[in-house]
């Protein structure tokens, strides 16, 4: 079959290389898609909200699948869209993207599915904030409704910065229409972790764990980011695995289905591992980035074949290879708050070593010269039989391009493998 990707950045060049390993798949065909993808998809540069180009360009060359990678797009129910012309979908509907998209949308279903999650109020004003904000103790955490490009949560030390946040949710608009109304939360204490799994909105199977990081910096300091890297697969203590899927996975699976939400394709459930056990941050509709990056190559077997079969409502059973692999975020300097684009990357970032390669992010081509395009601009993949391995494939990979302010952080999977 003929398949086709929605999105342009490192998640999507890294489904374009699993399709592309898949014998299942003839040609694969992306939009906008990015430069570094060029040898393995046809790119065309589309807008992902003219979704009757996308149904042309479909039926033009003859799409039997479209997998979906940003959250936005299914937000904008594309999933649907291309559903009911008959073209085959990974990628839940607009409503169940509503998961991701609404915050609180998102925590009604989970009180609704009675999974573990912080106390919270809906809010849509400075004044009934700071006056719900007596019912919890400080820290603060106020969540902008909408999506918000990750920037929508703050966690606010006192109540005069909490005021100060609201302000400019509700007052200054930061946000727009996606902060009118926000959550504010009960501040959790713990560690993170994120689950991903497959569903076809009744059952479910789960990808193997792995670890994101967030910080912009060594150490985890600096602002957050989308992720600096990642490393997996990761293991959990049996226990609290078991109690995920006890007290989590399943209710909010029984809980798509008691709503009949239309949800074939990836749910990522993003957890605080509290003293008091798991509780749910969050959902995304859509693979995380740059945890796809890790997870897709682990798979024994052919990912056409997978994404199809959820795209159809069924679950395939899975199998994994015994290797691991990392992934090294390389991003351009001003990340995350204003990325320079433009500069000369040294170095070919289409170099590949025996079991390592570089994923495109945010680059661009032009008369020979490739050039940052983006924040995230490349992300370095390394394989291996042990994560020190992987790791270590992953940095000596990173070493093969530069540019003038690189940002990088050094210490990718030091807490799993220390
Ligand atoms: P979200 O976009 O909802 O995932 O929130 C972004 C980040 O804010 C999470 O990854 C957590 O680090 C933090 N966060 C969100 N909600 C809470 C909470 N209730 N308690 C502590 N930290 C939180
Ligand atoms: N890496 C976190 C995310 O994709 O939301």
């Amino acid at each position: 079959m003929n398949v086709l990707v929605i999105g342009q950045g490192g998640r999507e060049h890294a489904i374009v290389k699993a399709l592309h390993m898949s014998c299942s798949v003839e040609q694969i065909h992306a939009v906008p898609g990015n430069p570094g993808m060029r040898t393995e998809a046809v790119c065309h540069s589309i807008s992902l909200k003219d979704v009757g180009g996308i149904i042309k360009l479909c039926k033009r060359t003859d799409i039997g699948l479209v997998i979906v990678g940003p959250e936005i797009p299914l937000a904008e129910g594309i999933a649907d869209q291309l559903r009911e012309v008959g073209i085959e979908v990974f990628g839940p509907s607009g409503e169940a993207s509503r998961l991701e998209a609404s915050k609180i949308y998102a925590k009604e279903f989970m009180v609704g599915a009675e999974v573990p999650t912080a106390s919270y109020r809906v809010v849509q004003s400075v004044q009934e904030t700071l006056e719900a904000a007596t019912e919890f103790t400080a820290p603060y955490v106020l969540k902008a409704d909408g999506l918000a490009a990750g920037k929508g949560v703050a966690i606010c030390n006192s109540l005069d910065q909490l005021r100060e946040v609201a302000t400019t949710y509700f007052e200054d608009k930061i946000f727009g229409i996606a902060g009118e109304r926000a959550l504010l939360e009960q501040f959790q204490e713990g560690w993170e972790l994120s689950f991903f799994i497959l569903t076809n909105g009744s059952d479910y199977v789960s990808l193997p764990l792995s670890q994101d990081h967030k910080r912009l910096k060594d150490g985890d300091i600096g602002p957050n980011t989308g992720g600096m890297g990642a490393v997996g697969p990761i293991t959990v203590k049996s226990e609290l695995e078991q109690k995920i899927h006890q007290q989590i996975l399943e209710p909010t699976v029984r809980q798509l289905k008691k709503r009949q939400l239309d949800y074939r394709g990836l749910l990522y459930v993003g957890l605080m591992i509290t003293p008091n056990g798991p509780s749910v941050i969050e959902y995304n509709v859509r693979f995380g980035d740059p945890e796809a990056q890790v997870i897709l190559p682990l798979l024994q077997g052919d990912w056409g074949e997978v994404f199809q079969a959820v795209a159809r409502g069924n679950l395939p059973d899975l199998k994994w290879k015994p290797l691991y692999s990392a992934c090294v975020v390389q991003a351009a300097p001003g990340y995350p708050e204003d990325p320079k684009k433009g500069l000369s990357i040294e170095g070919d970032p289409l170099v590949q070593g025996s079991s390592s390669y570089f994923l495109h992010a945010g680059t661009s081509y032009a008369d020979e010269t490739w050039r940052t395009n983006g924040g995230r601009v490349l992300n370095s993949v390394g394989i291996g039989s042990s994560l020190k391995e992987a790791i270590q494939n992953a940095y000596t990979q990173s070493e093969n391009v530069h540019w003038e302010g690189l940002q990088r952080r050094s210490d990718i999977g030091h807490k799993v493998t220390d």
